[in-house]
C-alpha cells in the first residue's frame, strides 16, 4: 500500500475536512490500480489537495491522481479535456465519483527553474493557452467584479495593510468587463508546470476560465515574488512573451509614481511582502481567518496588476 507523506497530512485543507478521505486513499489507490490495471512505480508527489503516484500500464508510464470526490474533480476534468493536450498534460481516463484521474506523466516541476527563466515559460504557456474558451466557462470579469467588492472590507478587516491610494487604484482599474473569450487558467504558477516530452513544459491541475488572459499574471509574479529583486522586470518579461497588450509608456508612468501595489514590496511593514509574511505566520499559528484575509487581499492584488496591463493597453 502507498505511503502518504507526512507534509500531505499536515496541510491546512485538512484541518476542517477530509479525515475519512485520507484514512481511506491508500485502499482507493489500490482499488483504482485494480480497475485501471496500473502498477504503482515510485514515491507519491503531491500539492495541498491531490496526491499523484506514478503508475504503468503494458510498459507505458502514466500517474494516477487522487484528490477528494466533488465538483472541483468534475470541473478539471472538464478543463483538462477542453485544453485536450495542448499546454497541458493530457487525461486518459477519469472517474470522476472516485476523484481519480490517469495523466500522462510529467517530469521535474518548473519551480526548479531560477525565476526569470520560469516566468518566460509561464508567459508562453499563457498564450498557448489561450484557445477558444467553452461558453459556460466563468468569466474573469466576473470574478474581478465578486474579488473588487470584498476588497475595501478585507483591507479595513486587515487592519488597513497597504496604503489606501493602492486601493483605490486598484479598485479602479480592476476589469469589470472584457470582451474577450479566450481560454484563461485560473490557477497558474511555476508549481503547476513540469517538464513534458510532448512538450517541453506542460501544465497540471488547471481551472477553465474564460477571459482575459491578464489575469494569470497576478499568481504567476506573487507565487514567486520573494525571488525578483525587481517586479516590474519580471512583469515586462511575462507581458512580452504572453503578447499581452500595453502601452510601455503609461507603464513606466505608473511604476514611476509607485502606484504598483507589488513595488511596495521591499517596504517591510507596509507592502504585500508584510501581507505574505503574515500569511505566513498565520500557517504556523493555525489561524484561517487571517489566511482568508490574506488570501483575499492577495486576490485584488491580482486584479491589480491585471487591470494594470489593462490599462495601459492601447483603447
Ligand atoms: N502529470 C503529472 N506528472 C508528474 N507529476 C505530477 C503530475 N501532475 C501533478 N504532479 C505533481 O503532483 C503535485 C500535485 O498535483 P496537482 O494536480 O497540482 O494537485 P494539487 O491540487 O494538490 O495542487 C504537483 O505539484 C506535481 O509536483
Ligand atoms: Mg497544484
Amino acid at each position: 500500500m502507498i505511503e502518504l507523506p507526512e507534509e500531505f497530512l499536515r496541510m491546512p485543507r485538512w484541518w476542517t475536512e477530509g479525515a475519512d478521505w485520507l484514512r481511506e486513499l491508500p485502499r482507493a489507490v489500490e482499488r483504482q490500480c485494480r480497475q485501471w490495471d496500473l502498477t504503482v512505480v515510485g514515491a507519491v508527489a503531491h500539492g495541498s489537495n491531490a496526491v499523484v503516484v506514478p503508475v504503468t500500464r503494458l510498459g507505458e508510464e502514466f500517474v494516477l491522481r487522487m484528490s477528494p470526490p466533488g465538483q472541483e474533480v468534475a470541473e478539471q476534468t472538464w478543463a483538462l479535456r477542453w485544453w485536450a493536450g495542448r499546454g497541458m498534460a493530457h487525461l486518459y481516463d477519469a472517474d470522476v465519483d472516485a476523484g481519480a484521474m490517469l495523466l500522462e506523466r510529467l517530469f521535474t516541476p518548473l519551480t526548479t527553474r531560477p525565476v526569470d527563466e520560469a516566468v518566460v515559460v509561464l508567459g508562453q504557456l499563457m498564450r498557448r493557452l489561450a484557445v477558444p474558451a467553452p461558453a459556460d466557462a466563468r468569466s474573469t470579469a466576473e470574478i474581478v467584479t465578486t474579488r473588487s467588492a470584498q476588497l475595501e472590507p478585507e483591507w479595513e478587516r486587515l487592519g488597513r495593510p497597504f496604503d489606501e491610494a493602492i486601493l483605490r487604484e486598484a479598485l479602479r482599474v480592476a476589469p469589470t468587463e472584457t470582451t474577450s473569450t479566450a481560454a484563461v487558467n485560473g490557477d497558474f504558477h511555476s508549481a503547476q508546470v513540469l517538464a513534458g516530452t510532448r512538450e517541453p513544459w506542460l501544465t497540471v491541475d488547471p481551472v477553465l476560465f474564460q477571459g482575459d488572459i491578464e489575469y494569470d499574471l497576478g499568481r504567476v509574479l506573487w507565487t514567486r515574488l520573494d525571488e525578483m529583486p525587481n517586479i516590474v522586470e519580471y512583469f515586462d518579461s511575462a507581458v512580452r512573451e504572453a503578447a499581452l497588450d500595453r502601452d510601455r509608456a503609461r507603464l513606466g508612468d505608473l511604476a514611476d509614481r509607485r502606484l504598483l501595489a507589488l513595488g511596495t514590496v521591499r517596504r517591510p511593514h507596509r507592502g504585500p511582502g508584510a501581507l505574505r509574511a503574515t500569511g505566513y505566520c498565520a500557517l504556523r499559528m493555525n489561524r484561517l481567518r487571517i489566511i482568508r484575509g490574506v488570501s483575499a487581499a492577495f486576490g485584488a492584488i491580482e486584479c491589480r496588476i491585471h487591470g494594470w496591463v489593462r490599462y495601459t493597453s492601447p483603447a
